[in-house]
């Protein structure tokens, strides 16, 4: 076995990462590389209007387009009985194309099948619809007033689609009316989008036994088995979903999207296999967004800084149809960890979700259900409140964390925080940062006029979704699930119900088999996105895959080595209960030197193992019996030109406490990876519609990526409390730095402008923002 390192805190099987074949992810087999004889390409027709009535659509010229096969519309599929798609967390439904009208710019109007992906093309422009424009609602706090009810289809007839609270209100009412200090901002967390490389796409083929062949760019594949079954009435054995490599999902891939279910009804009506790969522009302006979020905060708090109550009223958009990717019974997902790594004595946190006319969504972007949104408001609360206070924020944080005495924590919104260690992460990354030498040189730049900001981000985040009292989604339980198979000469497979897009899994399921049975992990093939072979899971997404796959895996681990110790026994010529599992070994208790390896262990299970049963392989189904609760502190350091508004992240640390890590480079890369996101959302994208409903931000020239130019170095740093029900001790990671980051940016530029008077500026902070605060600041001054 290769133990070539062996960090702190992690499980203590390091990979050789050059000569591993598996770091290199891309083996070339994503959806779009398919090609199949006679394979047909697809193209959707959509509404440039965000709100209208559909008067007549006329496919004669389209068919007439050279090798255009056929062309379905919403009618053809509602007389199927296709005509609606139910959302992931079944309280709503979402139409497959328009009927009757549309709900949104960009929506899926009509299907086009042709020979060529350019003749799909130009059959879709050639498709002739007839709209009459209504009347659009844009914006949440229109819609509130129901004056165009935007979904007639529903039988409440209101644009509000849920009303969702936690806490005690009466509780917190009483204590904000008598805590001697008190702060209230609203915020906005702007509408995002995860913006994977590779857009959504798929190939949906019957083979010659009927049997439906879906490959498709999901991050949940038995779970779109399962809907894809529902929704179209083939029988769930009769369909095969293969998710193959996958160029980054962010949860933009756990929907099941209108295209996919053209595709399917186009390969079935035309005979021939269907490809479907959208565009940028598509992928953009109609796959599942992010956040959008309006989220009133209000602290409480002592004279001296101790905080008494939270209150956090939001309005959510959530576009035409409640699409929203979070579990059943959760439509604010996990925003109840809104009070955040704070002890708060009183707790009520209240969202509404209403109906707009824009693109349907309201997914788990790098976040566990409404996570980022709780947490950015509570960070920058806790900043404001210091602001007030006139108290360092460090030192507010430090006075009202939880203590590591008051682990499990019970939160007032009902989660208990399974472990963490507040107070130590925060020195470390004080101590790592040089905070007080930070102190003094903005001390001496404020002199000068210059601005300087420091802001802090000190986060917690509940990811691994989750147990099955309580978390479904289409009313299947949350759990996950792995299957072991070692073979005779010591090397094996794990299958999963997870899909890596680009985590790592390969390597890190293969690290877990390898620790737990003392076998290399070179050898350990992992095997995901199959739904013909791994066994049922619910996907990966909201860094749910190490909390309950990552568990799933060392638990059927450990029934192999169960079963492994019979085996070892019957070699070692000693009863069961004398045998000891060592040093990655069975040994003699007491007698070190009788031991034999895994690797001759299996060999004898398929070769001589006596009375016991032949093989090595275990299966196990995983059901959390709690969530887990990553943290960190967060550092930001900027620098803001008052003539040009220009922001310089000068300096940002990160550290985190995931519990045991499994790969110190994968967790690694997972920060990165996760800060350049938060970066973005902070500082340059929107989703941004006019208020006419129309998508401002179709295409990576007005939705922008950060490149290498723009994004910061980022120094990171761990510190490693483990879970304590979690088999490896292991929680997420994959999110917090997305969940973390965009409060410590925040916080450092309005840290940097808060002598001038500026409180609080909503994201992005675009340089054109930024500067316009500061002038209306400067303006206030002079005037004042
Ligand atoms: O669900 P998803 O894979 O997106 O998120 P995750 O569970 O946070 O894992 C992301 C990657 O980091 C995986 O390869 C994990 O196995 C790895 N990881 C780790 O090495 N140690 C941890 N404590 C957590 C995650």
């Amino acid at each position: 076995m290769s133990t070539d390192s062996k960090p702190a805190g992690s499980i203590g099987v390091a990979m050789k990462r050059k000569e591993d074949p598996r770091f290199i992810q891309g083996k070339g087999h994503y959806v779009d590389d398919i090609t199949m004889p006679s394979m047909l390409y697809m193209a959707l027709v959509r509404s440039p209007y965000p709100h209208a009535e559909i008067t007549s659509i006329d496919a004669t010229e389209a068919l007439k387009v050279p090798g255009v096969k056929a062309v379905i519309t919403g009618k053809d599929l509602d007389a199927a009985g296709l005509g609606w798609l139910p959302t992931f967390h079944g309280q709503d439904k979402q139409m497959v194309l328009a009927i009757g009208k549309v709900l949104f710019q960009y929506q899926e109007v009509a299907a086009v099948f042709a020979e060529t992906r350019a003749g799909a093309a130009d059959g879709a422009e050639a498709v002739e619809v007839e709209y009459t424009p209504l009347p659009v609602v844009a914006d949440p706090f229109t819609a509130k007033t129901d004056t165009v009810i935007l979904r007639p289809d529903r039988e409440i007839k209101s644009n509000h689609i849920f009303h969702w609270e936690v806490g005690d209100k009466e509780a917190t009412a009483r204590a904000l009316a008598t805590s001697a200090t008190r702060i209230s901002q609203r915020m906005w967390f702007q509408r995002c989008h995860p913006a994977p490389l590779e857009p959504c796409g798929c190939v949906a083929h019957f083979d010659t036994m009927g049997r439906l062949q879906f490959h498709v760019t999901s991050q949940a594949p038995h779970v779109y088995r399962t809907a894809l079954s529902l929704v179209t009435g083939i029988p769930e054995d009769k369909i095969h979903v293969i998710s193959p490599d996958i160029g980054g999902g962010f949860g933009n891939k756990v929907p099941v999207y209108p295209g996919y279910v053209c595709a399917i009804v186009g390969a079935l009506k035309l005979g021939r296999p269907v490809k479907w790969i959208e565009t940028r522009t598509e992928n953009l302006t109609s796959t599942g967004f992010a956040r959008d979020y309006h989220i009133d905060v209000e602290i409480g708090a002592t004279a001296d800084g101790k905080v008494t109550a939270l209150r956090v009223a939001t309005v959510a958009d959530h576009g035409a149809f409640d699409a929203a990717a979070d579990p059943r019974g959760f439509p604010a997902g996990m925003f109840g960890i809104v009070t955040g790594s704070y002890d708060f004595p009183a707790a009520h946190a209240e969202v509404d979700g209403y109906f707009t006319n824009k693109a349907p969504g309201g997914i788990a972007y790098r976040c566990s259900f409404r996570v980022t949104e709780a947490s950015f408001a509570i960070e920058r609360g806790m900043d404001i409140l210091a602001d007030e206070l006139g108290i360092d924020p460090v030192e507010l944080r430090r006075k009202n964390f939880v203590r590591r005495d008051q682990f499990p924590y019970p939160s007032p919104l009902g989660f208990t925080y399974d472990s963490g260690d507040y107070h130590k992460t925060l020195d470390v990354a004080l101590e790592k940062i040089g905070y007080q030498a930070l102190l003094k040189e903005q001390a001496e730049k404020r002199a000068r006029g210059e601005l300087m900001g420091i802001g802090i981000s000190t986060f917690t985040e509940v990811v691994g979704a989750g147990p099955s009292k309580q978390f479904n989604i289409l009313g299947i339980k949350m759990f996950d699930s792995a299957e072991i198979r070692i073979h005779p000469t010591g090397a094996g497979i794990v299958r999963a119900g997870t899909k890596s897009q680009g985590q790592g899994h390969e390597t890190t399921w293969a690290q877990i088999v390898a620790e737990e049975l003392g076998l290399d992990p070179q050898n350990i093939m992992v095997e995901e996105g199959d739904t013909d072979t791994a066994p049922y899971g619910l996907g990966t997404y909201a860094s749910r895959s190490t909390p309950v796959a990552g568990a799933a895996i060392a638990m059927a681990a450990r029934r192999i080595r169960e079963k492994a110790r019979k085996v070892a026994a019957h070699l070692l010529e000693v009863g069961e209960a004398d045998v000891e599992w060592t040093d990655y070994t069975f040994q003699v208790k007491g007698v070190p030197a009788r031991r034999v390896t895994m690797k001759e262990v299996a060999f004898a299970a398929y070769t001589n193992m006596a009375q016991n049963e032949p093989g090595l392989e275990a299966t196990y189904y995983y059901d959390p019996p709690n969530m887990t609760f990553p943290y960190g502190t967060y550092i930001a350091v900027v620098d803001v030109d008052r003539d040009t508004g220009e922001v310089k992240v000068r300096r940002f640390l990160a550290v985190d406490d995931c519990g045991t890590i499994i790969n110190p480079v994968i967790v690694e890369g997972q920060i990165h990876g996760g800060l350049t996101e938060g970066f973005a959302i902070a500082f340059m994208q929107e989703i941004q519609y006019d208020s006419e409903g129309n998508n401002l931000t179709t295409n990576f020239t007005d939705y922008l990526l950060p490149t290498s130019l723009e994004t910061p170095h980022w120094d990171t740093a761990k510190t490693t409390t483990p879970s304590p029900h979690h088999p490896i001790g292991a929680k997420g990671v994959g999110e917090s730095p997305n969940v973390g980051s965009p409060a410590a940016f925040v916080n450092a530029v309005i840290d940097a402008l808060s002598p001038l008077g500026v409180r609080h500026i909503d994201m992005p902070l675009t340089r054109d923002k930024v500067w316009r605060a500061i002038q209306a600041a400067e303006a206030k001054k002079a005037s004042a």
